[in-house]
């Protein structure tokens, strides 16, 4: 079954799924117990199936373990898959400590990832954030060094300014920025989102449940031993707060016949052809429902009453994503 329309990263760039499977949850990321493997690789080939071939990893995400599990799903399927990789974030024990975007150390990464996921070129490579101590030029120019070298093919960035995307695309054309964005995560209308849109750049728009809070199935207080705990958005009265504003959501997508989480997608869906809605999945009844969500369409009262709910800083309070 493949009913996924595409997506251009980039003006010459690649053309993918419109939606994105992010895999990131198929590892224990802040710690943890790992989710069921076998689930998580049944999950990667029912997306296949489906026409989903963007599957996003990162070489932190479970100190490499994220990617030998993408690798044995990927065994024998690698024309079906377009992979995307970050690098350059650095943990220790579960917890980021730091950005290596030196020359030298990319160098060394990209050969990791490249065994872990058992290819020989990384469909799109892209720094996590940027490191302040390594000029930009350098680390673009690096990236373009593993294209001659024939072990990336095309690269993208995460969670950057609009000048330092202005400065990267100026290296080497970028293909993709990947990019926290939701109905409750605004904040790159104002500068980031027109920048791509002017150079012609794709969007991987992750986090488009924010963290779950736009699935409706949220309830205060959350357990003691969520991480979303640290978290202002997740707190007390900011809580309760936001938490209304999702029931306005989800009751925009029940006249609809949908689920919240369908339309938090579809919003995003909507919000332009360069636009992929990038959705962690880590069991395959996720899919059904998030694929469905690709087809949903809006009229303007609806557009209108997600649009002012969800007005930018509507919802109170922060997360891991400080712009
Ligand atoms: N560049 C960056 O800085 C960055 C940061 C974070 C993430 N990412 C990438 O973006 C991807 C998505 O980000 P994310 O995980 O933060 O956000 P997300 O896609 O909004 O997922 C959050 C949670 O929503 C759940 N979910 C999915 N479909 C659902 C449904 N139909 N109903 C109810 N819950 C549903 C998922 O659960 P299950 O896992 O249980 O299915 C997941 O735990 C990651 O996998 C990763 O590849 C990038």
């Amino acid at each position: 079954m493949k009913n996924i329309t595409k997506i251009q990263l980039g003006q010459n760039g690649p053309f993918v799924s419109k939606l994105g499977l992010g895999c990131m949850r198929m590892s224990s990321i802040w710690g943890g117990a790992t989710p069921d493997e076998t689930e998580s690789i049944a999950t990667i080939h029912e997306a296949l199936d489906r026409g989903i071939n963007f599957l996003n990893t990162g070489d932190f995400y479970g100190a490499g373990h994220n990617e030998m599990l993408v690798g044995k799903a990927i065994k024998g399927r690698r024309d079906d898959a377009f992979i995307s990789v970050k690098f350059g974030a650095i943990f220790h024990n579960g917890q980021p400590i730091g950005m290596d975007l030196r020359p030298i150390a990319i160098k060394n990464f990209i050969n990791y990832s490249l065994t872990r996921l058992g290819i020989e070129t990384i469909d799109l490579y892209q720094p996590s954030r940027m490191d302040n101590s390594v000029p930009v030029e350098d680390i673009i120019g690096t990236v373009v060094d593993l294209i001659q070298e024939g072990k990336v093919r095309t690269i993208g960035v995460s969670e950057i300014t609009a000048d330092q995307l202005r400065k990267a695309n100026d290296i080497h054309p970028i293909s993709a920025l990947e990019i926290g964005y939701s109905l409750a995560d605004r904040q790159i209308e104002s500068e980031l989102l027109p920048t791509a849109k002017e150079l012609g750049i794709g969007i991987v728009a992750f986090a488009t449940t924010a963290e779950g809070l736009l699935t409706g199935e949220l309830k205060a207080p959350l357990a003691d031993n969520d991480y979303r705990n640290h978290f202002s958005r997740f707190q007390g009265k900011n809580l309760l707060e936001n938490l209304e504003k999702v029931d306005v959501l989800t009751q925009v997508a029940s006249n609809k016949g949908y689920t919240p989480t369908q339309v938090a997608i579809a919003w995003v869906n909507e919000q332009g052809d360069h636009i992929m809605p990038l959705v962690s999945m880590s069991r395959r009844s996720r899919l059904p429902e998030n694929t469905a969500a690709m087809t949903i369409e809006f009229t303007p009262e609806e557009m209108n009453t997600l649009n002012t709910t969800f007005a930018m800083g509507a919802i109170l309070g922060g997360t891991y994503l400080q712009r």
